[in-house]
């Protein structure tokens, strides 16, 4: 009787353990599949690039692109429209990380592949994978150039940006910089000269996600170039000349944005010298780092991100589970994801990592050769 119990239970376990493996399997979509991409906004260079990457790699793919002109609304019909399209695979980069939730869930209903792409897509269990760049290595590239800048140096004013707070990948930027930069701000090496709430933080290296959002509402660039120069314009109207002389900038991981702060910065007369970051390697800003408008950027290889999602695409029509490198948490899920790297580029690599490498054309930019 004991044996057949431990049968019975043996079986059980095996069905179960059995269960398990076959709902992890992939879901097989058709040669045909319709595969539909929803960007953020044309308003923003970064994403002409991603567009233009699709353009190129998906040609062989039934595939459509969307733009939600950074609206939460016409996120919504966008991908309202790709599920009464049929579409088996969603791509989608949020505008708004928490809002882009009832959309998933709305496709995951009919049945729908759901990718969040660049930027995390918060508190739904509904996603099925994520491809990304290491966001936090963005922002802690960019705090590392600022502390090599600065090395020597104590007293060095610092004015801080933090990306749009409707973006998850914001946070982390901000959190990569934060780790990195605080000893330096804690040891009077840089002096936050724009947002009370640092300065109120900076004994304090690992901040909850709460006490980081604290910060990033007062210094939030919403990823516009206008609310960067209003911002800063009003940073610099409300301090004396001691915070102006050398001015060291944490651009918000943006090169638009980057360069709309360096256009303020650099219209101050008492604005001597600037030290300023970026991130993504968009073509406008090449000819700013030549010239030292910008002092360096994070590049982005698009083509990875577009590649990942690709490989995605091919493995579900061969029914076959994607490979991925890492999870993120969106407070609902660890999700599934194709993690790429980047790049620092400075006047010093500009030539090598663009030019040569085959990104931009050389020619079309002076002062470099
Ligand atoms: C972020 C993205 C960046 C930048 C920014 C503004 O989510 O990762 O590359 O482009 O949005 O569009």
């Amino acid at each position: 009787m004991k044996k057949l119990l431990a049968l019975v239970l043996m079986t059980v376990m095996l069905l179960s353990v059995f269960a398990v493996g076959a709902a992890a399997e992939a879901k097989q979509i058709s040669e045909n599949a319709l595969i539909g991409i929803v960007l953020p906004t044309k308003e923003e260079s970064r994403w002409l690039n991603d567009q233009k990457y699709f353009e190129e790699y998906f040609k062989d793919v039934n595939y459509d692109i969307l733009f939600s002109q950074n609206n939460t609304a016409t996120e919504k019909t966008n991908v309202e429209t790709f599920i009464s399209r049929g579409a088996e695979v969603i791509v989608l980069c949020a505008y708004d990380a928490a809002g882009a939730a009832a959309a998933v869930n709305a496709a995951k209903e009919e049945g729908i592949v759901v990718i969040s792409y660049d930027r995390l897509i918060m508190g739904t269990d509904k996603l099925d994978y994520y491809v990304t760049f290491d966001s936090c290595s963005v922002g802690k590239a960019q705090a590392d150039y600022l502390i090599e800048q600065a090395e020597g140096k104590s007293g060095v004013n610092l004015y801080m940006y933090s990306g749009a707070l409707t973006d998850n990948n914001s946070v982390l930027f901000f959190e990569g910089a934060w780790k990195a930069l605080q000893p330096y701000i804690a040891d009077g090496t840089f002096v936050v000269r724009n947002c009370d709430k640092a300065v109120e933080f900076k004994d304090k290296n690992e901040l909850t996600r709460d006490e980081m959002v604290s910060i990033m509402q007062t210094i939030d660039s919403e990823w516009n170039m206008a609310t960067c120069k209003s911002l800063a314009e009003a940073h610099l109207a409300a301090v004396g000349s001691e915070a102006k002389g050398e001015v060291f900038v944490l651009g918000p991981a943006d090169d638009d944005c980057c360069r709309a702060l360096s256009d303020a910065f650099r219209d101050d007369a008492e604005v001597t010298r600037l030290v300023i970051t970026g991130a993504d390697g968009v073509e406008a800003s090449v000819q700013y780092i030549i010239d030292g408008k910008q002092s360096m950027t994070v590049y982005k290889d698009t083509q990875a991100l577009v590649k990942g999602t690709l490989q995605i695409v091919e493995a579900l029509k061969k029914g076959e589970e994607p490979a991925y490198d890492t999870t993120y948490n969106n407070d609902a899920m660890d999700v599934p994801t194709i993690q790429a790297d980047v790049v620092t580029v400075t006047a010093d690599n500009i030539a090598e990592v663009f030019f040569e490498g085959g990104v931009y054309d050389g020619s079309n930019y002076t002062g470099w050769q």
